[in-house]
C-alpha cells in the first residue's frame, strides 16, 4: 500500500507511532510518496503501477473553507480528483505499448472515492457542489470506479466529535449547533476502512457502483453526542445554539484572522445525514460478512481507552 502525503516524515512517523502500522512500514506493506492533490506534477509518481486508487483527501479544518489559501471544496475535493484522474491516464499511457492495447491499459486502473452522504446533483452547498462534480468526473473517465458516499465517519482522529466531546473537559454543559434533532446513522472509521480494503480487493463486486455507507444504528445529534458521553461515563446536558444565531456570528468570525467560523460550516455540522435500508443491504449483498459496529461497541472501543496518543486502524493489522 502506497499513501501519497504532503509530508512522507509526517505520515511515516504517525504510522510508526503505532505496532500495527510500524509492522506494515517494516514489512514493505506501506510506505508514503510526497505529493498534494493540488499540484498536478507531483502525482504521476504516485500513481504509478498502482492496482486502485483511493481518493480521500481533505484540507485542514474542513468544513472551513479559506479561499485565500486555497483550502476549498473545490481546490481538494473536485480539482484534486481530476488532477489524479489525468495523472493515472497520463502514466497508463506513458507506459502501455501503442494502438489498441495502450487504450485497454490505459484505463485498468480502479479509481476509489471518499464522497459523502448529502451528495447529490442538485445540492447546491459548496461540499456537496464540488464533491457531485469530482463524481461526475470520475465517472466520465473510463476508468473502473467506486464511489462511496459515506455518513459521519467516527473514531480517535474524528474532529468533529472529539471537539465536542472534548468541550466536557473543562465545561458542565456541551453546546452544539442547532436542534440536535437531525438523523444520522454514523458509521465507525475502523469499518471504513474494511469496506475499502474489500472494494478493492473484490474490484468485481464494487465496480461502476455507488455505495453509501453508515452505521448500523440510526440516531439524532443529540443522540450521538449522549452515547458518547456516555461510553466516556459522563453525563452533560447538551446546550443547542440556534442555527440562525451560530450563522450570526459566523458571519463576523469569518472574517478574523484563521476564520474560526463561517456560515457554511454551521450549515455543514447541522445537515444531517443517514443510510437507509436498500443502502445496507446492497452493501450486505455484495460484501457477505462485512457487518458495521454498533454505535455503542465502536464508540467503546475508542473512548474507553486512552484517548492521548494517534490510533491505528485495525484493517493494517
Ligand atoms: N470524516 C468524516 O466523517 C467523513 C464523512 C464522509 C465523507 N468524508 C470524506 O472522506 C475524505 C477524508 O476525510 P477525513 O475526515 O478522513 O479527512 P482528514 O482526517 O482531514 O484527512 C485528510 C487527509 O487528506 C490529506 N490531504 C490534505 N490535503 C491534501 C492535499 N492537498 N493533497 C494530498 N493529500 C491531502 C491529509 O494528509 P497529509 O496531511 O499527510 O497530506 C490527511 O491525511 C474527505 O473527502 C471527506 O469529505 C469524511
Amino acid at each position: 500500500m502506497r499513501g501519497l502525503s504532503r509530508s512522507t516524515e509526517r505520515a511515516t512517523g504517525l504510522f510508526a507511532s503505532q505496532e500495527d502500522g510500524r509492522r506494515a512500514l517494516a514489512e514493505g506493506r506501506l510506505s508514503f510518496v510526497q505529493g498534494d492533490v493540488t499540484s498536478p506534477s507531483s502525482l504521476p509518481r504516485a500513481v504509478e503501477d498502482v492496482q486502485a486508487v483511493v481518493q480521500a483527501a481533505q484540507f485542514e479544518r474542513a468544513p472551513v473553507e479559506d479561499p485565500a489559501h486555497a483550502l476549498t471544496y473545490e481546490r481538494v475535493d473536485r480539482d484534486g480528483t481530476v488532477n489524479l484522474l489525468h495523472a493515472i491516464a497520463e502514466t497508463c499511457r506513458a507506459q502501455a505499448p501503442a494502438g489498441a492495447a495502450a487504450r485497454q491499459s490505459a484505463f485498468s486502473s480502479h479509481f476509489l472515492y471518499m464522497s459523502g452522504i448529502t451528495v447529490s446533483a442538485e445540492a447546491p452547498e459548496p461540499w456537496n457542489r464540488a464533491k457531485w462534480q469530482a463524481e461526475e468526473a470520475i465517472r466520465g473517465s473510463g476508468l473502473d470506479w467506486t464511489i462511496v458516499r459515506c455518513c459521519w465517519a467516527y473514531g480517535p482522529a474524528d474532529k468533529a466529535l472529539n471537539r465536542l466531546l472534548g468541550y466536557s473537559d473543562y465545561l458542565p454543559f456541551v453546546p452544539l449547533f442547532g436542534p440536535g434533532r437531525e438523523l444520522l446513522t454514523p458509521v465507525f472509521v475502523e469499518d471504513v476502512g474494511r469496506l475499502f480494503v474489500r472494494l478493492v480487493a473484490e474490484a468485481d463486486k464494487s465496480r461502476s457502483t455507488l455505495f453509501r455507507l453508515g452505521g448500523p444504528d440510526t440516531v439524532t445529534l443529540d443522540g450521538f453526542l449522549r452515547a458518547a458521553l456516555a461510553a466516556m461515563g459522563r453525563r452533560r446536558p447538551l446546550l443547542h445554539i440556534p442555527k440562525a444565531l451560530a450563522k450570526s456570528q459566523a458571519r463576523l468570525l469569518q472574517h478574523l484572522p484563521g476564520r474560526p467560523l463561517t456560515p457554511d460550516a454551521v450549515d455543514f455540522v447541522t445537515q444531517g445525514g443517514a443510510v437507509e435500508t436498500p443502502d445496507r443491504e446492497l452493501i450486505a449483498d455484495r460484501f457477505p460478512g462485512f457487518s458495521p459496529t454498533a454505535l455503542s461497541d465502536g464508540l467503546e472501543a475508542y473512548l474507553r481507552r486512552d484517548r492521548s496518543g494517534p490510533h491505528m486502524p485495525r484493517y493494517l493489522a
